[in-house]
């Protein structure tokens, strides 16, 4: 039986003949990993922007199952998309919430992220309306400026939210821009808790005070604090420090169909690729549409029978071509392997990262929802977290 064979009878979805395999017993093994090591520091799950594209529900559930004790999203929407699904855990809004919208976070029992007056004054009206305290975190920028009160200022800012009666300052972070480098790394948390201190002797104890992703809490071991907040390393894609765990998502779609041409022949838009040689193509279900990107640069290859492929012609929206004319040879319904092993050969999202020009969490992050995912062993929503 030829390799193609043998692929054909793995797993493929109901849904749709292209699909992302999440497997969720390494995803559990790797939370489980990462609490061990932190000897005791709560962990934070990061599942914005969907998990990294590994879906937000999922994830979150099966770490908070596995140990993680809070959960992140980018978002307001995010966070209330996993109360919806009945987690009941704590939620960081990590990103900007404008103050139109604290009143919905509040009402979802969300912490949000705080760094102006505006949205502390909207938690207060929140907090009073709905009678319990509205939760914040406090964000400090420490050298990366993106988002956050400058450390020099946090005990202003503090004092300022002092009169607040229904605002509770819970928490207060920072974010490393580079948490593989150790002195700049060191240089940030320094900030950091200089500025922490400046606010406890101001009389403003914080009972979470929290800095490392991934990357940081090894390669600083000091910055994990009260809580680390981790994303990549759960979802065992190479942190920016190197280690890697277990990869939890694949990438697969399926040969729709098989022809044969005749040198000179065109393929995809715009003559983007000429038959220099009679050759077979086969065309595959997947596009820019689902995150498969075509410019600047593409995938190059693909994994089909165990072996690499090239893509030939633009990839579209929908459908692209490979090159499938050295065998083993391959059938409509033979596996494609996007993202993951078929066989000995393996295309990891650090490999197409490197291809595309980009990191490791934007391949993931770009494939989009209309991508069935296929969560294995099935994670239920009735069950304790
Ligand atoms: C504020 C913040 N904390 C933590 C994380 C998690 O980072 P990582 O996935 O590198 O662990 C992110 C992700 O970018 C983030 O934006």
């Amino acid at each position: 039986m030829s390799d193609a064979r043998t692929s054909r009878e793995t797993f493929r979805s109901r849904q749709r003949p292209t699909w992302i395999e999440l497997n969720h017993e390494a995803l559990g093994r790797n939370v489980a990993a990462v609490v061990k090591e932190l000897a005791g520091v709560p962990l934070m799950a990061v599942v914005k922007a969907d998990a990294y594209g590994h879906g937000s529900v999922a994830v979150a559930r099966t770490a908070l199952r596995h140990g993680a004790s809070w959960v992140a999203t980018a978002t307001v929407a995010e966070a209330l998309a996993l109360r919806h699904d009945g987690i009941a855990a704590p939620i960081l809004v990590l990103g900007y919430t404008p103050p139109e919208q604290v009143a919905a976070a509040v009402t979802g029992r969300l912490a949000v992220t705080v760094l102006d007056s505006e949205v502390l004054a909207a938690l207060e009206r929140a907090g009073a309306e709905q009678g319990h305290p509205a939760s914040a975190h406090v964000k400090v920028d420490s050298g990366m400026s993106r988002l956050g009160v400058a450390a020099e200022e946090l005990p202003a800012f503090v004092q300022s939210a002092s009169e607040l009666r229904h605002v509770e300052l819970e928490g207060c972070y920072t974010h490393f821009r580079k948490g593989a480098d150790r002195s700049a790394t060191e240089a940030q948390l320094g900030l950091f808790l200089a500025a922490l201190d400046r606010t406890e002797a101001a009389g403003h104890q914080f009972r979470l005070r929290h800095a490392a992703n991934s990357a940081a809490w090894n390669t600083v071991p000091e910055s994990r604090l009260d809580l680390v907040r981790s994303g990549i390393e759960l979802l065992g894609l190479r942190t920016p420090d190197g280690r890697q765990r277990e990869p939890v998502l694949s990438f697969r779609t399926t040969v729709a169909q098989v022809r044969a041409i005749a040198e000179g022949t065109y393929v995809g838009y715009e003559d983007s690729y000429r038959a220099a040689r009679s050759m077979l193509v086969a065309t595959v279900p997947v596009g820019y549409g689902d995150g498969f990107r075509r410019g600047p640069r593409n995938w190059g290859t693909v994994l089909i029978g165990g072996r690499e492929r090239p893509l030939v012609g633009d990839v579209s929206m929908d459908l692209s071509m490979v090159d499938v004319s050295e065998p083993p040879e391959v059938a409509v319904g033979d596996i494609v392997t996007l993202i993951g092993k078929d066989g000995a050969a393996y295309l990891s999202a650090e490999m197409v990262a490197d291809r595309l020009g980009t990191n490791n969490y934007e391949v993931t992050t770009e494939l989009r929802g209309r991508i069935p995912r296929e969560v294995r062993p099935a994670v239920r929503s009735d069950e304790p977290e």
